[in-house]
């Protein structure tokens, strides 16, 4: 099939690639010129784990192409996807579909033949309806129906995501886009669930399931806060949480907050469409407030440890939202390091891969090491705020001997606090007394 994708973004991309690979052509568009160019000349403009071999590889096959041209992407497709960004209003918080709305005026004069147009993008209840009536204006003669297929790839693991998904959602209210999808989607048939519902019901389980998760982290977050009062231990008590098959395994882990592009664009964008609805969603907006009340109480944990001396020397080690990223968009990290930044005047940082993101976020106010020990060379503290493989297997002895005091305030319970403490270390975690 020929197939069109419109951004080439952490969603456009691998799924450009992914749908590439079982053999359709492919073309992804973009409106920024110097990432189709750089495409184009065979280099990435995103870091995501095992993308960069199946992207060569599908581009050598001749299924993968790139172009600034939405009459070329779309002239013929049989499936046009929307992966443009939705990001927050500013001051509203709510989704803003500008780019996406674009999108439809733009792509509608080129729809030749029936085309479904797919929006992946995660955009509110009723953006389809919208998407329908401006391809409608534009082009009053096109064949096309507008579905919602919402993304579920999680950054970092995309390429692992799109093929081994734990559901495909077809949002259709008509049975001729179904069928298409069904047709692209052939490769996953008996390998995982598909789930065909109407239009509204599929942008709404976007949203939902985001807010679920961005939920559970607060949840346990808030366990962690309860365990550190108490005296508990939030890895045994997650642990013993998880074992209930009700209540899962997944997304316990306590930490700084959650961050990314989705969680805290989606959980604002959820609450303010459901008070367009007259619905208040009261648990989706405490879970708001606490997140970003949380990365600030965070902040000052750090500070108290070195008693807030403007001149102790920090080292911060994670820059990412999460580990396996360069994405620094929201990140937790980002927002502590901001705060330490306020207080100190001594701040090195070292992220395996968002450093560049980072430098293009803060600037020069921070030093920027070469590696984790290259930050902590003479730092009165080191922080973990991404949980990045490599720091769990830190050379203790080796940081010992560098820095000027012995003190880890790790917020995402990477190391084992035994092995810490032994070293000589005054060890801070989160929910737990080590
Ligand atoms: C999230 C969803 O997990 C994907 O299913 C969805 O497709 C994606 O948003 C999206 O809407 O595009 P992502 O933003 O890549 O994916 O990140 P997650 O892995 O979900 O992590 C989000 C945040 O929660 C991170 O800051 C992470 O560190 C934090 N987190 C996650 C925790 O603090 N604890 C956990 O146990 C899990």
């Amino acid at each position: 099939m020929k197939i069109a994708i419109v951004g080439t973004g952490y969603v456009g991309l691998p799924t450009g690639v992914g749908l590439a690979e079982f053999g359709n052509d492919v073309v992804c568009v973009d409106k920024i010129a110097g990432k189709i160019e750089a495409l184009k000349q065979g280099q990435l403009t995103i870091y995501e784990d095992g993308l960069e071999e199946l992207f060569h590889k599908v581009v050598k096959a001749g299924k993968l192409h790139f172009t600034t041209s939405m009459s070329e992407a779309v002239s013929g497709a049989d499936v046009v996807l929307l992966a443009v960004g939705t990001p927050p209003h500013p001051v509203t918080k709510e989704a803003d579909l500008q780019y996406i709305y674009a999108a439809a005026q733009e792509l509608a004069q080129y729809l030749d033949g029936y085309t479904v147009i797919a929006t992946k993008s995660t955009v509110p209840v009723g953006t389809g309806d919208e998407i329908e009536a401006i391809i409608k204006r534009t082009n009053p003669k096109a064949d096309y129906d507008v579905i919602s297929l919402p993304e579920f790839l999680r950054e970092g693991f995309a390429v692992h995501d799109f093929f081994a998904p734990d559901r495909i959602v077809i949002g259709a209210d008509s049975e001729k886009a179904r069928n298409v999808m069904l047709k692209l989607y052939k490769p996953f048939e008996g390998k995982t669930q598909f789930l065909l519902v109407g239009r509204k019901s599929s942008e709404t389980i976007k949203y939902a399931s985001n807010a679920f998760l961005a939920m559970k982290i607060h949840y346990i977050n808030e366990m962690a806060d309860f365990c550190e009062a108490s005296g508990a231990n939030i890895s045994e008590v997650a642990r013993g949480m998880g074992l209930d098959s009700r209540i899962g395994n997944k997304f316990l882990n306590p930490g700084p907050g959650y961050g990314g592009s989705c969680f805290p664009k989606d959980t604002n964008a959820m609450a303010q469409m459901a008070k367009k609805f007259g619905v208040h969603l009261h648990l989706i907006e405490t879970t708001i407030a606490y997140n970003d009340e949380r990365k600030v109480e965070m902040a000052k944990r750090v500070l108290s440890v070195v008693n807030g001396n403007p001149e102790a020397k920090i080292a911060v080690l994670g820059l990412a939202f999460k580990g396996g990223t360069d994405d620094c968009r929201e990140s937790p990290a980002m927002d502590i390091l901001r705060e330490l930044i306020k207080c100190s005047h001594n701040v090195s940082v070292y992220d395996p891969k968002a450093m560049d993101n980072a430098h293009r976020l803060i600037g020069d106010s921070v030093n920027y090491a070469a590696d984790a020990y290259e930050a902590a060379k003479n730092a009165d503290i080191l922080v973990i705020l991404t949980e990045w493989e490599e720091f769990r297997h830190l050379d203790l002895p080796k940081l010992k001997e560098i820095m000027n005091k012995p003190k880890i305030v790790d917020l995402r319970n990477m190391l084992g606090a035994e092995e810490v403490c032994k070293n000589g270390f005054e060890y801070c975690c989160i929910g737990r007394k080590h």
